[in-house]
C-alpha cells in the first residue's frame, strides 16, 4: 500500500473536516501518498482526484461540513459508474480509499472492493447515530447539542405564551437524535418513527398535562414520523382538539452545520488514524467504530445489519421525565 485516498459522502456532518485531517495526517505519519477525492463518488467517477499535504488539513479541525464536499451519487450505483471511479483511482496507481460517510456509502464502499480490488475502509460520519457498529458516529455529538439548544430556546417562548410547539428534528429513517434530544430537552412527547404514532393519546396526553397544571408543552417529532412531518401532526391535533393555535419550527439543517464538538474531533481523529492504520495492515471491506472506551473494526456490512436503534427503555425514561 502506497497511496491512499479520502473522500466524503452522503448528508455532510460536523466532524467530517477533523477526520479527513487525521486521515491526511496519519497517511503522512506512515509516509503513504494520500489524495483527496471531492464530492465524494460522483468526483470519483469524474476523476477529481488531488493530492494532499499534512499542511493542506491546517485550520480545518474546528470547521462544520466537509472542505471535500459532498454528493449523494445514483451513477455509482451502477456498475459502469464504479468501473470508472475504479480505473480513476489505479490511473493514480492508489490502492487503498477512506470512505467518511453513512451506510449507504459503505455499500458503495464494498462494491467498490468487491468489483475491483480496491481496498476501503468506513468511517462513520452522519449526525443520525443510526449505523450499526459503532456506538456514535461523527456529527451526532454537534447536532444534539444544536437541536437541544433550539428545543431550549423554544422553551422560553413557549412558557412565556403558554403554547404548544412541535419541533422538527431530522432523521428521516431514525428516530434516535430526535428521542435524545427530546429527553436533553424535556419535551412532554416525542415522536419517532420506530414505535407508532397515535394522535387521539397524544391529544389526551396534552389535555391531562394541562389538567395538571402543566401552562405550556413541547412535542419533538423526528422528520421521518409514522404519522408525517411535524406540520401534519400539528394540523391532525388542532384539528381533533382545543389546541387550535400551535406553533411548528422545523430545525432541518441547523443541525448539520456549525463547529464540531470537542467529543467530535477527538472521535473523528482517532478513527481517522485507525483508518489509515488499517489499510496498512492490509485491511478491507472494513468499518471503524467506537465501542465504549475502544476502537474497533468491523465488517462493513455491520453497519447496516445491526443499525444502531435507541434502547427502548429510552421511551419509558422519556415518558416518566414527561408527568
Ligand atoms: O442522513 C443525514 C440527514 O441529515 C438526515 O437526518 C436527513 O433526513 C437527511 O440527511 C436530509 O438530507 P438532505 O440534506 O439531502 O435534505
Amino acid at each position: 500500500m502506497k497511496r491512499i485516498a479520502v473522500l466524503t459522502s452522503g448528508g455532510d456532518s460536523p466532524g467530517m473536516n477533523a477526520a479527513i485531517r487525521a486521515v491526511v495526517r496519519a497517511a503522512t505519519y506512515h509516509d503513504l501518498g494520500v489524495y483527496a477525492v471531492d464530492r465524494g463518488y460522483q468526483g470519483l467517477i469524474e476523476n477529481r482526484i488531488r493530492p494532499m499535504s499534512a499542511r493542506d488539513v491546517g485550520g480545518i479541525i474546528n470547521r462544520g461540513g466537509t472542505i471535500l464536499r459532498t454528493a449523494r451519487c445514483k451513477a455509482f450505483m451502477e456498475t459502469e459508474g464504479r468501473a470508472q471511479a475504479a480505473a480513476n483511482l489505479k490511473s493514480h496507481s492508489i490502492e487503498g480509499l477512506v470512505v467518511i460517510g453513512g451506510d449507504g456509502s459503505y455499500r458503495g464502499a464494498q462494491a467498490l472492493d468487491a468489483e475491483h480490488g480496491i481496498r476501503c475502509i468506513g468511517l462513520p460520519g452522519t449526525i443520525d447515530n443510526d449505523i450499526g457498529g459503532t456506538d456514535y458516529t461523527i456529527g451526532y455529538d454537534t447536532a444534539l447539542n444544536i437541536a437541544v439548544e433550539a428545543i431550549d430556546r423554544i422553551r422560553d417562548t413557549a412558557e412565556s405564551h403558554e403554547r404548544l410547539f412541535f419541533i422538527e428534528v431530522m432523521g428521516r429513517d431514525s428516530g434516535y437524535l430526535s428521542m435524545m434530544s427530546g429527553i436533553a430537552g424535556g419535551a412532554e412527547e416525542i415522536l419517532v418513527p420506530e414505535t407508532p404514532t397515535d394522535i387521539p393519546a397524544l391529544v389526551e396526553k396534552l389535555q391531562h398535562d394541562r389538567r395538571k397544571g402543566k401552562r405550556s408543552s413541547i412535542i419533538v417529532v423526528a422528520e421521518g414520523d409514522d404519522a408525517g412531518r411535524a406540520i401534519d401532526v400539528a394540523h391532525m391535533v388542532s384539528e381533533t382538539s382545543e389546541f387550535k393555535d400551535p406553533r411548528v419550527v422545523v430545525i432541518g439543517h441547523l443541525q448539520r452545520g456549525g463547529t464540531p464538538t470537542a467529543f467530535d474531533r477527538i472521535l473523528a481523529s482517532r478513527l481517522g488514524i485507525r483508518a489509515v492504520e488499517a489499510l496498512v495492515q492490509g485491511e478491507t471491506g472494513k468499518m471503524v467504530g467506537i465501542h465504549g472506551k475502544s476502537v474497533v473494526l468491523h465488517p462493513l456490512e455491520e453497519a447496516w445489519t445491526n443499525r444502531t436503534l435507541f434502547d427502548p427503555s429510552l421511551i419509558q425514561v422519556a415518558h416518566v421525565l414527561a408527568t
